[in-house]
């Protein structure tokens, strides 16, 4: 951690214990105040705010859980980027739910989302897949990700080979490679207060309209 986010963390810590929910009136649309706490969140000094939990589970009702990292959200819903083949990724075509759970314990705030999954169409996977580093390009045609793999030898000499095949080119979008978007039916933020009597508002989606009730901690 640098000197300028302990800083930022200092500063901080402890703002939401005091205030509560301030941002959080009835009528707020819950994906503006998971926007205001998210750009919180962003100017902590919090290393990877955007990471996240991702729960699914199989049409057996087998769960499982991982960390993704979010790259895009607004009235639709929340975007994260993996491979199509990958563990998640056959739980989510067997069942397509999914839970998101936030943690940010310099704020200590959490928020928690549950909603349908969708693939998101393949020209906005080629608009974020060119905007990754080159090298993370290769990486994700090098990996099969979930697959057993021998040895860590293999995946760095197929790194090599693809790097030598591209070289020079545009590495296209692998159609194997894309992402999801869970578009939410319940978002419910949490905060930390004191004597453990913290804070926390629940937003249901009815028809069109959000309904937002308290909880007990
Ligand atoms: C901080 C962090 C962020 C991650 N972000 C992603 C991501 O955005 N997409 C992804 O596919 N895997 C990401 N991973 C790796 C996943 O947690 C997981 O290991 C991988 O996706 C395979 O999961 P699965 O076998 O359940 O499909 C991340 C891991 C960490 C620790």
């Amino acid at each position: 951690m640098s000197l300028k986010s302990s800083l930022l963390a200092v500063f901080t810590l402890g703002k939401g214990v005091v205030r509560g929910l301030p941002d959080a009136d009835d009528d707020r649309h819950p994906i503006d105040l998971f926007g205001t706490w998210f750009s919180e969140a962003q100017k902590s000094g919090l290393l990877l705010p955007e990471a996240a939990t991702l729960a699914t589970c199989t049409n057996h009702a087998v769960p499982s859980a991982r960390l993704v990292l979010l790259k895009d959200f607004d009235h639709n819903g929340f975007v994260f980027y993996t491979n199509y083949g990958s563990r998640k990724a056959a739980e989510l075509e067997q069942n397509p739910r999914a839970a998101l759970v936030f943690y940010w314990p310099v704020l200590q705030r959490q928020v928690r989302i549950e909603g349908g999954v969708t693939r998101v169409p393949q020209a906005q996977s080629e608009i974020y897949f060119h905007s990754r580093p080159r090298g993370s390009q290769i990486g994700a045609w090098a990996s099969r990700q979930s697959d057993r793999l021998k040895d860590r030898r293999q995946l760095e000499t197929r790194y090599r080979e693809l790097e030598a095949k591209y070289q020079g080119d545009e590495i296209p979008l692998p159609n194997f490679w894309g992402g999801y978007r869970v578009d939410p039916h319940c978002i419910e933020f949490w905060q930390g207060r004191t004597n453990r009597l913290h804070d926390r508002l629940r937003f249901d989606l009815d028809g069109t309209t959000w309904a937002s009730n308290r909880l007990y901690p």
